[in-house]
């Protein structure tokens, strides 16, 4: 649903001092912003491996210029956390001089990039020289041959992708996998002990039902389930997890270094703390992630909207920010796919 920008008027008088708070008295700090709809891997739950999403033409896509002008009103807003997404982030040319400028922008404080590492041996110093604060990366399998069917891609390039950021001083890094059950759930403590070895965090992310995505009753497994394994409580301190508006909440590990976290939006949403905004590759600004009302920044833009126009999108957006995002607890959802939205 894209609405148009006359009912904005109303917003555009709101003294600026309120910064971003939506009707639930959550300051929205953290903006996510997709820079591609376009991926160089074929990830079963995020988009069908044949190629039935078709990518937003490159004229539809924000300019760096427009994604600029969008983020230096957010960070007037009270923005202070952006992260760059995908689709594969790294496919957009010249990324790095995206980040140069909004690392340039007073108040963005934690500037950091979603990726699937496939590029990042050849990015990683450019993105660190430009100002990219730190890095998370998806990693589903380490098993090479798993990691292909699973991706359609090679894990070596991703593996030497996140040696990669940890030389160009690109960290904390944290990795993503997102846990399937069938597929692989039985290398939970593999990750943790790579993750360990690198000196990073592994998060394991319980499967969203997206529209386009894989068989979610098939393969969905919660989190607590992985914890009732004896295995993982071996090397898990199961202590009460971490809280906070972060999505991930955190276990220590017993060797006493590092920690281990979950992101439960399945069984155990993080809504309450919840302080993102997205922005879509095609300028949409969403106010959650499972709720496809969003409004077109770039039409907003393109029709010659002012920074007072595009302020007033960011002060809707907040204020229709549902409580808590619901997803379908079937396969059948209509949500659109994660490679769209950029998760
Ligand atoms: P940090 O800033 O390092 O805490 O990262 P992050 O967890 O905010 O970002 P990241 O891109 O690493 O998130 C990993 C995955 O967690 C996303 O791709 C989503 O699958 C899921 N996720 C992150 N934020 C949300 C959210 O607000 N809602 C839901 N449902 N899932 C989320
Ligand atoms: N369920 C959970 N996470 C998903 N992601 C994409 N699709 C899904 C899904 N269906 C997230 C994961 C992954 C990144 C590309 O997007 O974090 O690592
Ligand atoms: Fe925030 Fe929506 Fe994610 Fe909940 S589901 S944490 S409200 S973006």
């Amino acid at each position: 649903m894209t609405m148009n920008t006359s009912p904005l008027q109303f917003f555009k008088h709101i003294p600026k001092q309120h910064g971003l708070m939506d009707r639930f008295a959550r300051k929205l700090t953290y903006l996510r912003i997709s820079v591609t709809d376009r991926c160089n891997m074929r990830c079963d739950y995020c988009r069908p491996s044949s190629d039935a999403y078709q990518a937003e033409s490159h004229a539809n896509i924000l300019s760096f210029e427009e994604i600029e002008r969008i983020v230096l009103v957010a960070a007037d807003l009270g923005v202070n956390k952006v992260r760059i997404t995908g689709g594969e982030p790294l496919v957009r040319r010249d990324l790095p001089l995206l980040i140069e400028k909004l690392a340039s922008i007073s108040g963005i404080t934690d500037l950091a990039l979603s990726t699937n590492a496939t590029l990042l041996g050849k990015y990683a110093q450019a993105l660190a020289d430009a100002g990219l604060n730190r890095i998370n990366v998806s990693l589903d399998s380490l098993n090479p041959l798993r990691f292909r069917s699973l991706t359609g891609g090679e894990l070596e390039p991703v593996l030497a992708g996140i040696q990669a950021a940890k030389d160009a001083g690109l960290t904390p890094i944290k990795l993503n996998t997102v846990l399937m059950k069938g597929i692989n759930d039985d290398e939970v403590i593999d990750l943790i002990r790579f993750a360990s070895d690198m000196e990073a965090t592994i998060r394991f992310i319980e499967l969203m039902p997206m529209k386009q995505g894989m068989d979610w009753e098939k393969h969905y497994i919660s989190v607590d389930d992985i914890l009732q394994r004896e295995e993982v409580r071996a090397c898990v301190d199961m202590s009460p997890m971490t809280t906070g508006n972060t999505a991930a909440r955190y276990l220590p590990l017993k060797d006493g270094i590092g920690e281990v976290g979950f992101i439960m939006p399945m069984s155990d949403r993080f809504c309450e703390g919840c302080n993102r905004l997205r922005l879509t590759a095609d300028g949409g600004l969403r106010s959650c992630l499972p709720d496809d009302s969003h409004m077109s920044l770039r039409d907003v833009i393109r029709q010659g909207g002012s920074d007072e126009d595009i302020r007033a999108v960011f002060l809707r957006s907040a204020l229709i920010k549902p409580e808590i995002g619901t997803y379908a607890f079937d396969a059948d959802t209509e949500k659109r796919s994660m490679i769209y939205i950029g998760g």
